[in-house]
């Protein structure tokens, strides 16, 4: 190996060796002495550039060199580089503990969620089963086997999302009533949760996608005070018992008789609609082949945005579903 190629190597690692005297605490400043040695620029590569000129018998020598000191400074620079990460005890009293904290924002169930939750819990609580059923039906769940007649109104385009003809997207959860009875044998004690639609015009009460929980109780010896008292235990339940509400008698094909629920609500002083409810019609029981004769029931369907406008003093259907940030952060 040429003399003057061993003093550049030497000449390389003194200043290597005054650099490191002098450490930077900047990791800025540690980047750069870094790649001014190791980098594709830097003073080692200068030394493995000169190779080329070297001659043959010296090359061996020479590289073995070159690799030893490139050894020796990338050990000698992680160790400084190692004191500087890892801080030692002194540092870390340094830390300014009274700086502000960064605050974790947790997320919010959604106040539809939270009162499907409330609606299950009180009904499991008195011995009701959880079913689900269909959102896409046949026109024979959702209305015919219901006892709709053929000419009635809810069947008509206007109410109605049709997925072809005789099939729909279910207006209502009452078509759940139809497959859990064809399905099993009374007795029967359900509630059934889900998503409903109606192609009605869009406001403040009225949305094309809704909630319901139904509930369908068959027995023998059922009678109309069991439903009254059920609907009186959840709504004094969910609302406070200084809840002020009333049974309105009112229509529906599939219970005789039937009756809605309507709660004060203080805010708007004014009565509101949150159930339909009534004695189950022997027709329908003559549809799933009950024999109406020894079975009787009750049933019901709860309008759950109903429920969540009243207990969280909402105006506007539309809320529930724009998931805007500023409406949600509120429960
Ligand atoms: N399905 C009715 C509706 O959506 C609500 C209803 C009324 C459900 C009476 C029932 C019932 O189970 O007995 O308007």
């Amino acid at each position: 190996m040429t003399n003057s190629l061993k003093e550049t190597i030497e000449a390389v690692r003194k200043s290597f060796l005054t650099a490191l005297d002098s450490f930077p605490s900047d990791t800025h400043e540690i980047e750069v002495l870094k790649s001014s040695y190791f980098g594709r620029k830097g003073e080692l590569a200068k030394l493995y550039a000169q190779m080329g000129s070297i001659s043959h018998e010296d090359r061996p020598n020479a590289g073995k060199a070159i690799n030893a000191l490139k050894e020796e400074c990338s050990r000698l620079f992680e160790e400084q580089e190692k004191k500087y990460i890892t801080p030692d005890s002194t540092q870390t009293d340094q830390l300014d503990y009274t700086l502000p904290g960064e605050a974790q924002r947790l997320g919010s169930k959604h106040p539809i969620s939270k009162t499907l939750q409330e609606v299950k819990d009180i009904f499991t609580s008195v011995g009701f089963h959880i079913a689900y059923g269909p959102e896409v039906d046949d026109d024979y769940h959702n209305f015919t086997a219901l006892n709709f007649p053929e000419h009635h109104p809810a069947r008509d385009m206007q109410d109605t999302f049709f997925v072809q003809k005789d099939v729909v997207l279910r207006t209502h959860t009452s078509n759940v009533q139809i497959h859990l009875m064809e399905n099993s044998e009374p007795p029967l004690r359900y509630i059934v949760p889900g998503r409903v639609y109606r192609n009605e015009a869009i406001s403040f009460k009225s949305y094309c996608l809704f909630h319901q929980v139904e509930a369908l109780v068959v027995d023998k010896n059922i009678s109309f005070g069991d439903l009254k008292g059920t609907l009186e235990y959840f709504v004094k339940r969910v609302f406070g018992s200084s809840v002020t509400m009333r049974f309105r008698p009112s229509f529906f094909p599939f219970t005789e008789p039937s009756a809605e629920v309507d709660i004060w609500d203080e805010k708007r002083g004014q009565w509101l609609e949150i159930l339909g409810c009534g004695m189950v019609d022997p027709a329908v029981f003559e549809n799933v082949g009950y024999d109406p004769k020894v079975w009787h029931g009750y049933a019901f369907g709860l309008g759950i945005e109903r429920i969540a406008m009243l207990k969280y003093g909402i105006s506007d259907i539309r809320l529930f579903f724009q998931n805007d940030k500023r409406f949600l952060d509120q429960f």
